[in-house]
């Protein structure tokens, strides 16, 4: 802590880096101690631009060790998250993971294993959460405004170019991206469509990659039977040109919520055993849009929001709003659907 403020580390100064450092800058009890990078260009480039005063490191464990850290930021390929989780947190440091939180079962439970052991606290980054409109929808599902669920379906269609999977070799790649449409764009929604209607008992899909040079997928499309018994179907893609808004369409016996990207398009719903729903008036607001076409294209209000939740959490020894334990939902899925596409069957999930 340096004047009251926490100090973070951040590993990884590529893209999303530079996002967690703006935000760390924009919140008044942060501010960014360290960076780290294995090319030393990236970290200078990152420090010079959003944090002069940050000490450079280009080994990940000597950023860790340093006492001005208190939380360790996880901006690495996915596939490296948890040897640094790992590390943080025997090192007593509280740490901000981004999407996903790894890409095996086996590596993630080992992360959280560690962070339960040395009692610190481990925040994912899923920014759709967040959202306001994010927020309102879950309190509805909660409250059971809608009824039995009956439908939960998530529509994620991407573009990403043939030159964004040459963009840096990790990319594409089972061994650190862990999978392609599904476990790196898609993921968000399939995050927010779990949080919305509950874990999936199973699934069968077919993935495969249709347009890109890669060895992972480019399309997917997965059934999904939810353990409340609801139906629903993903559709995930970086194949489709241009990108379309990401759509989540959420129907129960007494009403539909459709939400696109940031914000609720439809909101319908009726009180009655045998009503119609009634469309409630939407304000055409602008849509955020996140990444559809360009990977460059997200917002910053979701990276200053989970910050401020994570010191608040560390603060209160609260929990942070996307815990560890439900960071990991969102892989298990993904990862089912992959056996279930590989195996041409239907895969059940485990817990
Ligand atoms: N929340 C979001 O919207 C969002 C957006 C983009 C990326 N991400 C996630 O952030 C992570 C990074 O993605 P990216 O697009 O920024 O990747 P990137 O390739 O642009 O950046 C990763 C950086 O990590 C560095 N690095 C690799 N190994 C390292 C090591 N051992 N020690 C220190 N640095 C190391 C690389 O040199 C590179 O600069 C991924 O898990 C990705 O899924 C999240």
């Amino acid at each position: 802590m340096k004047n009251g403020k926490f100090g973070f580390g951040i590993i990884g100064c590529g893209v999303i880096g530079p996002w967690h450092a703006r935000a760390i800058s924009a919140v008044e009890k942060s501010y960014t101690a360290a960076v780290c990078d294995i090319i030393p260009e990236r970290a200078n480039s990152l420090g010079d631009e959003y944090a002069k005063e940050a000490k450079r490191y280009e080994n990940y464990l000597d950023l860790i060790k340093d006492p001005a850290v208190d939380i360790v930021s996880i901006c690495t390929p996915s596939g490296l998250h948890s040897e640094m989780v790992i590390a943080a947190a025997n090192a007593g440091k509280h740490i901000l993971c981004e999407k996903p939180i790894d890409i095996q079962l086996d590596k993630i439970d080992r992360m959280l294993e560690a962070t339960m052991k040395n009692r610190v606290k481990i925040a994912g980054v899923f920014q759709r959460r967040t959202y306001q409109d994010s927020q309102k929808i879950k309190n509805a599902l909660d409250q059971g405004l809608l009824g039995k669920m009956v439908l939960g379906d998530a529509y994620l269609k991407y573009y990403r170019s043939q030159a964004y999977y040459q963009s840096a070799n990790w990319r594409g790649t089972w061994e650190l991206d862990g999978g392609g449409a599904l476990m790196n764009q898609g993921i968000h929604g399939i995050d927010l469509l779990l949080w919305f209607m509950g874990d999936v008992e199973m699934v069968y899909a077919k993935a495969g990659a249709l347009v890109r040079n890669i060895a992972v997928e480019d399309t997917a499309i997965a059934l999904l039977q939810y353990k409340n018994g609801a139906y629903g179907v993903i559709q995930g893609a970086t194949s489709v040109n241009p990108g379309e808004a990401t759509r989540l369409e959420l129907n129960g016996k007494y009403g539909t919520i459709i939400f696109e990207e940031s914000k609720i398009t439809r909101w319908a719903v009726t009180q009655e055993e045998d009503g119609l729903a009634n469309d409630q008036e939407i304000q055409p607001e602008k849509i955020d849009h996140s990444a559809i076409s360009d990977p460059k294209d997200i917002g910053l209000f979701g990276h200053i929001r989970h910050i401020e939740d994570l010191i608040q959490a560390i603060e209160t020894d609260g929990e942070p709003m996307v815990t560890g334990e439900s960071a990991r939902k969102s892989v298990e899925l993904i990862l089912a659907i992959y056996e279930s596409a590989r195996q041409g069957r239907e895969v059940y999930l485990s817990r």
